[in-house]
């Protein structure tokens, strides 16, 4: 009687959870039935009007000449204590909140309405066969993406701020494969085998510049601003984006790392390698992207066409009229 009551028991667990994943958002690697598509029939934020990521389409930018530098402060320095990174079923995630350090990584200027702290960075990427950047520029998908988290000074929480459309601010940086490693993400490649399974985590062995993560200073004034919001759910549109023009380069074994060490939360026994974690561009509606001052607009990629226009038609009388006759 005992037995069989304990049978039961164990028999009718995993039909619990299972029941309550059907509750929860995933990605359509992991399974079409709870992926970005149905992310709104959970949460009704997620098929809003100021949705991210999107596609920057850089024929449709403003120019706006009040986005100039952005100021880093405390990227520049490693802070004491210790950062630790975290597979969260959906990610890898680094905190930047260690013995509160991170109130001194904040960044400001460059039109955000306001001073926004450090609260943790993550990463989106793709599967050895595709790219899995979140935002596209031109269309153009790239291979990962980072994004910083930082929270405005002014609330105290992230469900304040979720309050607030003003709330968050994350810088956007996109990857580009190199065929040699980039030695400052080691630290964050090597603790992935640490973070192989959803809810591990490791205390990075030291904390670093955060800067080293980001393209060299002197691109940093390249960049696209629009109001957006949290690429997961809840979908909050909070978010000041800031989507940087220059990639970052990263070694093709060190992103084959984040494919092949780190896996999503194991649906039964059934284990997946976690890729392919990012939501596609969700319409713009009627909101305008901005162009820093120093970021590159289709005017930039229009005249490279009109050079090339104009070459053709310096050359056609070299050519002689077999070359202009249309054939
Ligand atoms: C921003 O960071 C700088 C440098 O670490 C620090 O001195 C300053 O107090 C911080 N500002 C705020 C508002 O947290
Ligand atoms: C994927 O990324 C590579 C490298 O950045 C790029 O050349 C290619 O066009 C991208 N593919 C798509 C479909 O966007
Ligand atoms: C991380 O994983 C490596 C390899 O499995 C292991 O040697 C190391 O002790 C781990 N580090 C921590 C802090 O758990
Ligand atoms: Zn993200």
């Amino acid at each position: 009687m005992g037995a069989r009551g304990l049978g039961i028991t164990f028999l009718t667990l995993p039909l619990v959870i299972r029941a309550a994943a059907g509750g929860q958002w995933c990605y359509d690697s992991q399974d079409p039935k709870c992926g970005p598509s149905h992310w709104k029939e959970l949460k009704a934020t997620c098929g809003g009007s100021q949705q991210s990521p999107i596609n920057i389409d850089r024929r449709r930018l403003r120019r706006d000449g009040r986005l100039g530098d952005i100021l880093f402060e405390g990227y520049n320095q490693a802070p004491p204590g210790k950062w630790r990174l975290t597979n969260d079923g959906h990610t890898v995630v680094l905190s930047l909140q260690g013995d509160s350090a991170a109130e001194h990584i904040n960044i400001t200027g460059g039109g955000l309405p306001g001073t926004y702290r450090a609260l943790q960075l993550h990463f989106h990427w793709g599967s050895l066969a595709g790219n899995g950047s979140e935002h596209t520029l031109d269309g153009r998908q790239f291979p990962m993406e980072l994004h910083i988290v930082h929270i405005n000074v002014n609330y105290r929480t992230l469900g304040e701020a979720k309050g607030h459309p003003n709330g968050l601010a994350v810088l956007g940086f996109f990857f580009k494969v190199s065929e040699t490693d980039n030695s400052n993400y080691n630290t964050i490649v090597a603790g992935l085998r640490n973070v192989s399974h959803h809810g591990d985590f490791v205390d990075l062995a030291s904390t670093f510049r955060l800067s080293n993560l980001l393209p060299s200073a002197g691109q940093l004034s390249k960049y696209y601003r629009y109001q957006g919001s949290l690429t997961t759910p809840d979908c909050s549109e909070v978010v000041v984006w800031t989507v940087f023009e220059e990639p970052v380069a990263i070694g093709r074994a060190q992103l084959k790392a984040f494919v092949n060490t780190v896996h999503f939360p194991a649906a039964g026994s059934v284990l997946l390698k976690m890729t392919n974690n990012f939501r596609p561009p969700q319409p713009l509606r009627s909101r305008q992207v901005l162009a820093s001052r120093d970021a590159t607009t289709s005017r930039g990629a229009a005249c490279g066409s009109c050079r090339q226009l104009l070459w053709a038609l310096l050359l056609l009388p070299l050519l002689g009229p077999a070359a202009a006759r249309p054939s």
